[in-house]
């Protein structure tokens, strides 16, 4: 994966999220075909974005323009991240992170307690992420992805609902807030 180096124009700080609706399921595919090996189909997310009992998608904007999109199922006392993605033009600005705050919120709005989530094994970028948000490794599907092969991380982040994570939940909100500028020393990884 290339190494993505923020964009000083981009400011994230600007950057809105809102529920996914069928309207943006075509810029949504622009991004999805750009960085899955495997994009998921048009009628997937729009079959996904109907069942908003069990589904939560969220769409980042800027400027009115699709940047992001992440979602999530939500059962009962656990919820499962099903897809978080950037357009690579704005990687690196802290719009995944506005991403994964937004899914979190839902997910413990919703009663959610432990969170998991399935990550490439080469996808550091993506674990480092994860980390960040207290997710740790806890098991392996081999040859999950089908397209190559590759495995599966499972990843995991318990009593969500706690004091102690709203408190890293509001440091991570806080950041994906400031302007890229000020991010970019802290930027590493
Ligand atoms: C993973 C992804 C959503 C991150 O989005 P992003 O907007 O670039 O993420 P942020 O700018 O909020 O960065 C959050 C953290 O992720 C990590 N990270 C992001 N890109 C990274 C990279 N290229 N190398 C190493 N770490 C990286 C860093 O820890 C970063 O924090 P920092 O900037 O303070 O160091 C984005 O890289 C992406 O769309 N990848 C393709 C799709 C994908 O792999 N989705 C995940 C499927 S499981």
């Amino acid at each position: 994966m290339a190494i993505a180096t923020p964009d000083p124009q981009i400011d994230a700080s600007k950057v809105g999220l809102v529920t996914m609706r069928r309207r943006h399921v075509r810029q949504v595919m622009k991004i999805e075909a750009q960085v899955y090996p495997r994009p998921w189909s048009s009628a997937l997310f729009l079959q996904e974005i109907v069942r908003r009992a069990d589904r939560v998608y969220l769409a980042a904007r800027y400027e009115s323009t699709v940047v992001g999109y992440g979602g999530l199922i939500t059962s009962g006392l656990e919820a499962h991240i099903t897809t978080i993605a950037v357009d690579p033009a704005y990687h690196r600005t802290g719009i995944g992170t506005k991403l994964m705050v937004g899914l979190l919120d839902a997910a413990i709005a919703r009663g959610g307690k432990t969170i998991s989530l399935e990550v490439r094994r080469s996808n550091f970028a993506a674990q480092n992420m994860y980390e960040k948000f207290g997710f740790r490794p806890v098991g392996l599907r081999p040859g999950y992805y089908v397209e190559t092969g590759e495995d599966a991380i499972v990843m995991w982040v318990d009593q969500v609902d706690s004091p102690e994570y709203a408190a890293l939940l509001n440091r991570m909100r806080r950041k994906s807030e400031a302007p890229t500028e000020s991010r970019s020393e802290g930027a590493g990884g």
